[in-house]
């Protein structure tokens, strides 16, 4: 996947937080128009390289490239333009609405010296309507279950109308029935608007369900990528995981579906 050519690409990374270095000669292509998940257990640097990608960090060795030029060049409004970020651990700016908070989104889109636009206004109402937070817009976003305001932060991100969304644990803190709504959505905006989309997500049978392409992490190192049912076998799972499981098909979707034996299971 490396050598196809992607608006948006690492390569040969090395990722180092000072002298603790998280991932070396690590190139990574975020395929156009798909929906890939990056999986892999914690610590394996998988915020590290949204970040990087992002450019919110900067490699010690290697270059993230966005349409075929160093990312490191762009101004930043214009790679706000173009990639989205979700952060996992995103911090509220301070005293501050959730319509307040999704209008940031819009920021990058506002030229120098205008007033907010009806397309901005109609960009904040569409993100706030998709996430199922209209109601909560006058609400303080420091008064927000964990739920809410992880909608919130999505709904800013999906005002900001990126071409390249990258998600950092998206559905954390949402109950089960959001989750499955954001993933829908994150899927109709792929394959409807034809949006490139990159999550981090930890369930494995969610990613294996909804994404199209799967990166799998370990230590820095990419383990395997490529589409869920073709590369995710017991031996993977185990290989990124350390853990043994059995995969059987998933009877709603016929995707793989990840089912650990446990500890004290007498087949493991
Ligand atoms: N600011 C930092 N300073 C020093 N080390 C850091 C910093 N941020 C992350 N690390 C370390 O880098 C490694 C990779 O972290 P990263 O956050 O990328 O992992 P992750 O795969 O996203 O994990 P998780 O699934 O828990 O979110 C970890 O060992 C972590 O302790
Ligand atoms: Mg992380």
């Amino acid at each position: 996947m490396t050598d196809t050519v992607t608006r948006l690409h690492g390569d040969q990374l090395t990722l180092a937080y000072g002298s603790k270095t998280i991932a070396e000669s690590l190139s990574v292509a975020i395929p156009d128009g798909h929906f890939t998940a990056i999986i892999g257990p914690n610590g394996c640097g998988k915020s590290t390289l949204l970040r990087t990608l992002s450019r919110l960090m900067t490699p010690t060795h290697g270059q993230v490239y966005l349409d075929g030029e160093q990312i490191q060049r762009y101004a930043s409004k214009e790679v706000a333009k173009r990639i989205g970020l979700l952060a996992q651990n995103a911090t509220t700016p301070g005293d501050i609405t959730v319509q307040e908070l999704v209008a940031r989104g819009r920021y990058p889109h506002q030229p120098l010296f205008t007033r907010w636009r009806q397309e901005d206004e109609q960009a904040v109402s569409r993100a706030m309507q998709a996430t199922r937070i209209t109601d909560l817009a006058g609400q303080n976003v420091d008064t927000l279950s964990g739920g809410q305001r992880q909608r919130a932060w999505i709904a800013m991100v999906l005002a900001q109308e990126t071409a390249i969304m990258l998600l950092d644990e998206p559905t954390t803190w949402l109950d089960i029935s959001h989750q499955i709504e954001l993933l829908e959505l994150l899927s109709e905006l792929n394959r409807e608007k034809g949006y490139t989309l990159a999550a981090v997500l930890h369930d494995l049978n969610q990613a294996c369900r909804y994404a199209t392409h799967l990166i799998a992490l370990r230590e820095g190192k990419i383990v395997a990528e490529g589409a869920p049912k073709e590369i995710v076998s017991a031996e993977l799972i185990e290989k990124i995981y350390g853990m043994k499981c059995v995969i059987i098909d998933d009877p709603v979707a016929g995707t793989p579906l990840v089912v650990p034996l446990g500890r004290r299971s007498a087949r493991g």
